[in-house]
């Protein structure tokens, strides 16, 4: 199901647009004043995202980029770091927001793989000390964007947690996309969230909801985070018109991530055939296909969106695609046509 101006929109999972079945839950929402805590369809939503990730308490909050902001406030010090991969969101798109918003400095690790080991948060603690700044807190992006989608598996976040604990320091997972993760390893969500100290995931992305994210953590941490939120100013007031659709998300869309993975992997198939070493199809395990730019079309994206198909560059030497659900068998039929189109075009 193409987007309604017809075109295949493959930029990101965060265009999709809401179902049939979220508007009328929309519609139908009870609601309340949620700054008060009195909105019951954001408090069940709450009380869903907690009981999915086997936290104590959630958050509503209107983006990924708040969760992760507020999490980066609660749990590091100002004038200390926090560790991420070096390709992490919270370090590339957050627009800086961990100096001006936490007063912590992003330390990124080398995230070649999609992660790190407890080995580098080991070394990187040690290596602060009087002339280093501390470590104040550890961060993972699950699945890892910048590497494809690439899911962090149980063992790779219980290693990264357990070296955290060592050092005493908190790990908070930016897991936009942990259900995806989840469903590609077919693992409970509970298990990839357990070993972090907090956990925000978004429904807006391939869950299909419209607005919205879940920070997880302790009661008292989502506490702290309640009073954190409205200081960045997002308190929301009869915010169950939105968080209807974030149930319906959760409920129903969690299984169909595995639509996603598969087109996902067929779209590699079909790229990298075209130009061999742009993609390694065998990597792609959840719903996105990050490719080397330098071995496609320089006018690929150009050529592309002329045929009515929109890709995207996750950075100047990646060409990025996305599925999600508003991307059904037939519009990628037509994404093929136009690659092989393209490809016979610049041969
Ligand atoms: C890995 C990751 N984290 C955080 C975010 C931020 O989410 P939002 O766009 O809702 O602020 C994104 C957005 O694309 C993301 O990909």
């Amino acid at each position: 199901m193409a987007s309604p101006d017809g075109r295949v929109d493959l930029r990101s999972d965060t265009v999709t647009r809401p179902t049939s079945e979220m508007r009328r839950a929309m519609a139908a929402a009870e609601v309340g004043d949620d700054v008060y805590g009195e909105d019951p369809t954001v408090n069940r939503l709450e009380a869903l995202a907690a009981e999915r990730t086997g936290t104590d308490a959630a958050l509503f909050v209107p983006s990924g980029t708040m969760a992760n902001q507020i999490a980066l406030r609660l749990h590091g010090r100002p004038g200390t770091e926090a560790l991420c991969g070096e390709r992490a969101h919270v370090m590339r798109f957050e627009m800086a927001g961990a100096a001006a918003n936490a007063g912590i400095q992003l330390h990124g690790l080398a995230d070649e793989a999609g992660c790190f080991g407890g080995a580098d948060v080991a070394r990187a603690v040690e290596a602060s000390g009087y002339h280093r700044p501390a470590v104040s807190l550890v961060t993972i992006e699950n699945t890892c964007q910048a590497a494809g989608g690439r899911p962090w598996r149980v063992g790779e976040v219980e290693d990264v947690a357990a070296a955290a604990s060592r050092a005493g320091v908190p790990l908070h997972c930016d897991g936009a996309r942990i259900f995806n993760a989840a469903v590609a390893l077919d693992v409970d969500v509970s298990a990839l969230t357990g070993p972090c100290d907090t956990v925000m995931f978004c429904v807006s992305k391939g869950l299909g909801a419209p607005i919205g994210s879940l920070l997880c953590g302790s009661r008292e941490a989502i506490a702290e985070a309640r009073v954190e939120r409205r200081r960045l100013g997002g308190g929301m007031r009869q915010a169950g018109v939105i968080a209807a659709a974030g149930i319906v998300a959760i409920e129903t869309a969690v299984d169909r991530l595995a639509d996603d993975h598969r087109r996902a992997r067929r779209l590699a198939e079909v790229v990298s055939d075209l130009w061999p070493g742009s993609v390694d199809p065998a990597a792609v395990e959840t719903n996105m296909v990050c490719c080397a730019a330098a071995t496609l079309p320089e006018k690929l994206l150009g050529a592309l969106g002329e045929r009515g198909v929109l890709a995207g560059m996750l950075d100047p030497a990646t060409v990025r695609f996305v599925t999600h659900r508003d991307v059904d068998d037939a519009d990628l039929d037509r994404a093929f046509e136009a690659l092989r189109d393209i490809a016979l075009e610049m041969a």
